[in-house]
Parts: C-alpha cells; sequence; structure tokens
C-alpha cells in the first residue's frame, strides 16, 4: 500500500473515495477525474499517485493537459507556464502565485483512492 500526503491521524472530516484503476494513469500525462463537483489533476510516478486541484491558480485552464516533470514532481499548466509542486501544491512559478490544494491518495489492490473532504466540511 502507497501513501502520499498521507495524514498520521484518522480524521472524521476526510472521506475516502475511489479515483480509478492504477493502470487507468499513464506516467508522463496527468488524468483529469472528477468527483462529485471536485475535479481533479491525478499524476502515477514511480509507484505513487499525486493528486491536486485541476484548475491552475492563475486563470482557471485544467492542468490535466499539461505536463508533469517526474524527476522534479512538478505539473506545468499549459496555457502560460506556471509551474506548481506536486505534493505541497506551491506555485514555483509565475504567473501563477496562489498554491493548488492537493490531496492524500492511496494505492491499493491496484485502485487508487483519494481523500477528500466529506460534504459541508469544504
Ligand atoms: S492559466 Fe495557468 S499559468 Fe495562466
Amino acid at each position: 500500500m502507497a501513501l502520499v500526503n498521507q495524514q498520521s491521524e484518522p480524521n472524521p472530516a476526510i472521506e475516502r473515495r475511489r479515483l480509478c484503476a492504477l493502470n487507468d494513469l499513464s506516467a508522463d500525462m496527468p488524468k483529469r477525474i472528477i468527483i462529485d463537483d471536485l475535479k481533479l489533476s491525478v499524476s502515477s510516478i514511480n509507484g505513487a499517485v499525486y493528486a491536486v486541484n485541476d484548475m491552475c491558480t492563475h486563470a482557471n485552464y485544467s492542468l490535466s493537459e499539461g505536463p508533469v516533470n517526474p524527476e522534479e514532481l512538478t505539473i506545468e499548466c499549459w496555457k502560460h507556464g506556471a509551474e506548481f509542486c506536486l505534493v505541497s501544491g506551491k506555485a514555483l512559478t509565475l504567473p501563477a502565485t496562489r498554491p493548488l490544494n492537493t490531496f492524500a491518495t492511496e494505492i491499493e489492490s491496484g485502485e487508487v483512492f483519494v481523500y477528500l473532504p466529506k460534504k459541508g466540511q469544504q
């Protein structure tokens, strides 16, 4: 079982949701996955899965259409080139200045799960 950005204590305000099969994710391009009304950009890199908000914080373009850098663990917005850290969500380059939300993920028996705030807890 692989954990990314996993909190150490159980949080009753967080729920685990299935994202997809691990085989549905490619190593070089993120995948856009929508759960309820939340749009996520999901990247599989070296056995770990990273889930961040899909919308660039600069101008609301989908990050899932841009490349990831597996060595730096970053994602680049295709529109104006801002880079974000997939681990922390931090905006690393202009023109974006605000961070992305990141979400803990878990891989279990070939399935990918994400931990999201329960409805009404966001
Ligand atoms: S919309 Fe992403 S950098 Fe401008």
